[in-house]
Parts: C-alpha cells; structure tokens; sequence
C-alpha cells in the first residue's frame, strides 16, 4: 500500500464515521510561544481541547505536519526524521475510550482495512499514579475486541501519558500501538517500553480529560477529547514489509535524485546510507519550512536556526557524499513533486524554496572559508598535536564550523581533537543556552490567559493598521504572544518612520477607544477570502473557518480567543520595530 494511499483510506475510514476531514495547520505555531514547530496534531486544536467549539464540530480527522527536532542526531537510522505526517483522529467532549479503541483495532486489523495479523499487535495502558487512576477501562476495551492480557502491557507516565504541548494545558494517560517486528526478545522482561527495536510504535490514542495548571496539578477538563496520532512514514514502512522508513515509496524519488547526484549507492556501506537518509530527510524538512503558508527563511534565532541547521548539515552531508554545490536544489523538487499534490503550498512556494536554499547554501560557503582561515591560524599557532576541546568548540560556535570538518582537517595534517572536551564545551553551552530558552517564555496563549488574550485582539489591530498606514502588500509573518508582551513579524522592505509608526498606534488606540464588538462568524473558507478577510488560508474545499472583525478595521481569520470589546485591552503602545530576516520588520507592542 503506498503512502498516498493508506493517508487516503485512513480519511475515508474516519470520514465514514461521522468526522470532518480538516486539513492539515501550519508547521509553524500561530500564538503559541512555547514551542518553535507543531510538533503534533493537537497543537492547532488547544483551544478547542479546552472546549471552545470547532466550526467543523466535534469529531475531526487530519493529516498534520510536524517537526521534531528533539532527535536529530539519531536521524539517519532506520526510524527517525524531523518531518513527519501525522494521521490523527479527535473527539472534541464527543466519544471517549471505548469508541476509539474499537476504531483503532477495526482499522488496524480488519481485512477491509490494514488487514494487520492481530497476533503480532501489542498494547501499552497507563499503570495509574496519585494523579490519576490505573486505566483498566482502556485495557477492558481491547479485551473486548479479542486481545489477550499477555498483549497488553501496563506502564508509567513517562511512557502512557501525552503531556501538554506547552508547560501547561489539556492533557492524559494514552493507550499505545505496537507491531512485533519479529526481532528476538531482549530479556525476559523485554516490553514495547524497553527500546530494544523489537516492538515499533505506530499509533497513539490520547485520552486528554485532564488540565495541567501552572502550578503542576492536574484538573478535570470541562469536556473528555480523544487526540490519536498514527505515524504515517512508519506504518507505511510496516505495511510495504521495508527495513527503514527512507526505503518506503515516499523516498524513492527523492531518493533516486540523491543516488544520480553524488554517484554513490544506497547501501554500498553504512556511511553512505547514512548521509544519503540525513540529505534526504533534512532536506525534506527544510523544504517543508521554508515551503509553508507561514514558512520562514534561514536566520539565527527561533525556527530561522533550525532551518538553517537542517539545510547546513544537509550541505555539510551531501558534500561527503560528492554532491556538488547548487545539487541540493533538486532534492528539494524531488520533495515538492512528492508532496505537492496533497500539500499545494509546496508548489505556489516552489521558487522560494528553491531561492532561499540557494542563499543558503552560499552563505554557508562564506562561512566555511572565514573558518578555514580561523582554523588555519589555530594550527600556527599550536604546540602539540591536540587541538583543544575549548578552541575547537570556538571554531564551531563563532565561525559556524562544523566539528565533523575541524576533525576530518585535523587528521589531514596529522593533528587530533579532544572530542570529549568538545563535547564538555558544547554541553555547557547547550545548558546555558536552555535555561535561557525555557525562561524567555511565561505564559503563552495555549493557556488563553486574560492577558495573553488581550494581546491577541490587540494583534489583530496592529496587523489591520500596518496595512492601512502601509498598503495591503503588509501580511503576518509570525506572532509570539505572552502575557506581557506581543511580537508580531511582517513583510515589509524597509525600516518604518516614525510619523508610520505613530499613526499606526493611533489607529489601534482609535478602535480601542471606540469599544467595538468582537464579532465572530463562521464561513466556509472562500467566503471567507472573498470577503476580504485576512490571515493564513490553511483550511481548503469548503472547510469552514472563524472569522473575527472589529469595526471596519480588521477582518481576520482567526480560531480566538479574543476578548469581546475592544474597550476592555487598555492603551497600546509600539516598544520597539526592528529587521527580523530580510524583507520581515518585527514590532514589539504593549498594553498598559
Ligand atoms: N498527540 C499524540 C502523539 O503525538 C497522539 O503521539
């Protein structure tokens, strides 16, 4: 079964009992401060797990998109990727366990459907703690479709429970899905836990009936969710009998663009294979990143970075293969030729990937030779034969240049590095640098705080005014909204004036002062555009969208919260307007 259709029959199966088929948001997180990517499917849906109503109702299916980053290094083994689709199922305060156990194994195992042998299916429930009682329903509900106990492992919540996408939010114990891949038991206490690569999970069904507080309690949710996630690579990978997911029909293509670009064999040896899987996957990723409705260009902070990483180490990669430079490219239309029919900003963004790897690429060129020069004077100036862990960690932090190449240059002038105090000096760093990182955010609007929400009106505001004030060619390019402050990135060539960014204050602080309404309507998504309202077309056909308005200033697209008179945000005032990337200004604004 090829990927296209097992994502195809899994909507059909779901469509067939009563869900709204939603297509699939952003990769990058509108309002959500506290994660860079979408890094599941609930993301877009917090506040509806909350319980605010989805226009399309309350039994959804999709198909996400998602990054993870969290595992990069791993990627080049036989399961990890940084991009990943998610086929997802949700009941919003609709069915609850029972229904979706009974879905997720008829799917799993019916002849009509996946047709799985359900003697090599395994389940994992929650083993129940002081926060929450051990779920033998779950186990009860398999039970009830034929499986055995001995195929139904109970566990902790650091393996059976999905947490919230940020530090707080909907959350519960799931139940997981596991194929025996046939391997040989690890001991005998091998479980689908034990990592031992003898059980691959392949699907998760969430039960979110929980709230996690800010200070780390767990509260009832107003209503029960279900929040599944199947991997979509990796059933495929199940269902096409393949070793690793890169073998499946979704990298043949791109695969075969790597193969006749560095003239190598997948499979020739395991550094080969490797560093085809690392070329394959980054660039997969990056082309979804810079391909998405609110893609991002390469930079050195936030998801700019990320980007970056993945298309450098892509470079870095394709370059010990022998791909030469401007061969990336190629990859990435062999992505966009996969994936553009289901993801039809992959081709109206085709150009601009194509552009801003090309940019990168050079810049990264630029890089490598300021850190040759770097390197070159390193070794003048060394006695030994060591370059030290600290000065190495200097070259790769400063001048960007990667410890695998000041290795490899080492040893062509007989000199070593001492990996592990570059590795003391990058750890270091690294816990420097996330301690900065987890205390740059409080709050965020997946908690929908008063504030947070305010802000988010007022963003509304600060988005119709720049395009009064600077013409409609102004659109959002990101929002990070806390409960102090908001930013707001948008597309415009140059630094503002002052007169500009006076006016557009003013033109907030007038519909402030002029309490409009809130207004909320739902409108399939063309209406929507047709009427002239702003905000990302994610949705397609005819889903149907929320449109908020204010007066006849801002009319936006939108899934709230908003505060519902424009009276109750106070005043708004500009703090700052800085370059966030080339062609993006980025505004700082408060309410006081
Ligand atoms: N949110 C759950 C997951 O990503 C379904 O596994």
């Amino acid at each position: 079964m090829r990927a296209d259709e097992l994502r195809d029959m899994y909507l059909t199966f779901f469509r067939e009992r009563g869900h709204a088929i939603i297509p699939s948001a952003s990769l990058i997180p509108e309002n959500d401060p506290t994660v860079l990517f979408t890094t599941a499917g609930m993301h877009p849906l917090v506040p509806y797990l909350m319980g605010q109503s989805h226009p399309e109702g309350k039994r959804l299916a999709d198909v996400q998109k998602c990054v993870r980053t969290g595992d990069i290094d791993s990627v080049g083994d036989a399961s990890h990727c940084t991009f990943f689709e998610m086929l997802g199922n949700w009941s919003l305060g609709d069915y609850f366990k029972k229904e979706a156990i009974a879905w997720s194994y008829e799917f799993l195992t019916s002849p009509k459907w996946l047709g799985l042998d359900s003697e090599k299916l395994f389940f994992t429930v929650f083993e129940g703690d002081a926060d929450a009682p051990r779920d033998e329903e779950s186990a009860g509900h398999w039970k009830a479709m034929g499986v055995r106990d001995d195929h139904i492992f109970y566990l902790p919540k650091k393996y059976n429970w999905w947490g919230p996408a940020g530090r707080t939010g909907p959350c519960g114990p799931d139940t997981e899905m596991f194929i025996d891949t046939g391997k040989p038991p690890c001991s005998p206490r091998c479980n689908p836990a034990c990592g031992c690569g003898k059980y691959l999970e392949i699907w998760n069904d969430v039960f979110m009936e929980y709230n996690k507080t800010a200070d780390g309690k767990y509260e009832m949710l107003r209503q029960k969710n279900v929040d599944t996630g199947m991997g979509l690579d990796r059933t495929a990978c199940i269902l096409q009998g393949k070793a690793s997911v890169y073998e499946t029909d979704v990298f043949t293509g791109i695969m075969r663009v790597i193969g006749e670009l560095c003239a190598k064999r997948y499979g020739q040896d395991e550094g080969t294979t490797r560093a085809m899987r690392i070329v394959a996957d980054h660039i997969r990723c990056a082309t979804f990143i810079l391909g998405d409705q609110r893609g991002v260009t390469p930079s050195n902070v936030d998801q700019g970075y990320v980007l970056r990483r993945l298309i450098r180490r892509s470079v870095r990669f394709g370059m010990q293969l022998g791909i030469e430079k401007g061969g990336l490219i190629h990859v990435a239309a062999a992505v966009v030729d996969q994936y553009g029919g289901v993801y039809p900003e992959l081709n109206e963004n085709r150009e601009a990937v194509m552009r801003e790897l090309t940019l990168e690429e050079d810049r990264f060129a630029n890089t490598i030779t300021h850190g040759l020069r770097e390197f070159d004077k390193l070794v003048s100036r060394l006695r030994g034969s060591v370059i030290e862990g600290p000065d190495a960690f200097r070259l790769y932090d400063t001048y960007g240049f990667p410890i695998e190449l000041t290795v490899e240059l080492a040893a062509e002038r007989n000199l070593t590095v001492d990996r592990s105090g570059f590795d003391e000096s990058f750890e270091k760093h690294r816990q420097v640098s996330q301690t900065g990182a987890s205390q740059r955010f409080k709050g965020g609007l997946a908690d929908a705080s008063e504030m947070t929400t305010r802000l988010h009106t007022a963003t509304h505001l600060l988005l119709a005014s720049l395009r009064r004030v600077l013409g409609d060619e102004v659109s959002q390019k990101g929002s990070n909204i806390t409960a102090e402050r908001l930013r707001f990135d948008f597309s415009f060539p140059r630094k503002l004036t002052k007169e500009e960014l006076s006016k557009v204050e003013a033109l907030v602080n007038e519909a402030i002062g002029a309490d409009h309404e809130v207004n909320c309507e739902e409108m399939p998504v063309e209406e929507a555009r047709a009427s002239g309202a702003t905000g990302v077309f994610d949705a397609r056909y005819d889903n149907v969208v929320k449109v908020y308005s204010v007066g006849d200033l801002s009319r936006e697209i939108c899934g709230g919260p908003h505060v519902e008179r424009t009276g109750e945000l106070g005043r708004f005032r500009i703090k700052k307007e800085e370059s966030s990337s080339a062609g993006v200004r980025r505004i700082r604004a408060v309410l006081e």
